[in-house]
């Protein structure tokens, strides 16, 4: 079985860490899995009243959710939070009403700055919308990332001294998703 996981990443900046991350943790996945790099820079900002016609953009998300078995977020901190790009993706995949792509959806969530606490306040307050939003999320490792000079090698991999960490995370999440779509197959 393969397994398709799309990966949201928090920051449109051009040379994000976060962005090279998410790149980074697509050499460290199993064969099997196949990962998507799902868009949100085109989105347009929630508005509730285009819920009954959603923009094509909303709706290609929608449908990128809907067909992984996994998601991975990888997100920035913004002033102890996530992004509001972020939070308007989440927020455009989850109406209308009762019509959540997330539900359901295994999650992985992991962020990278060059702060001490490595995005740590931002993960829980996304944790905490997921939760809501009934998406079953990775709860160890823990993956507060530090971004630091050689943290990534030239081929944009991950370098010697955070590898082994990152690799443990990679195989728990992988695990987890098998786990869920196991569990989905036998329901
Ligand atoms: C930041 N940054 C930041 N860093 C942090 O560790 N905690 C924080 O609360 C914030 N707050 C914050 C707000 C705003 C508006 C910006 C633009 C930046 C710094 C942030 O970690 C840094 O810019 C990273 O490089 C962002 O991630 P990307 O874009 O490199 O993936």
């Amino acid at each position: 079985m393969s397994y398709r996981i799309a990966v949201v990443v928090g920051s449109l900046r051009r040379d994000s860490y976060n962005k090279r991350l998410a790149q980074a943790l697509k050499g460290l996945a199993p064969d099997e899995f196949e990962f998507e790099m799902v868009r949100i820079d085109d989105l347009p900002l929630y508005n509730q009243d285009d819920d009954a016609h959603p923009a094509p953009q909303v709706k290609r998300l929608k449908g990128e959710i809907a067909n992984a078995q996994g998601v991975i977020f990888v997100t920035p901190e913004y002033n102890r939070s996530i992004p509001g790009v972020l939070k308007n993706a989440i927020d455009h995949a989850s109406r209308p009403y009762g019509q959540s792509a997330w539900a359901g959806k295994p999650a992985g969530v992991i962020g990278m700055s060059g702060g001490a606490i490595g995005t740590a306040l931002a993960q829980q307050h996304l944790r905490n919308i997921l939760a809501y939003l009934d998406v079953p999320t990775l709860g160890q490792p823990e993956a507060f990332v530090q971004y630091k000079e050689g943290f990534f090698n030239a081929d944009g991999s991950v370098g010697e001294a955070s590898r082994k960490f990152l690799q443990t995370w990679m195989d728990r999440f992988a695990d987890f998703v098998k786990h869920h779509a196991d569990a989905v197959a036998t329901a």
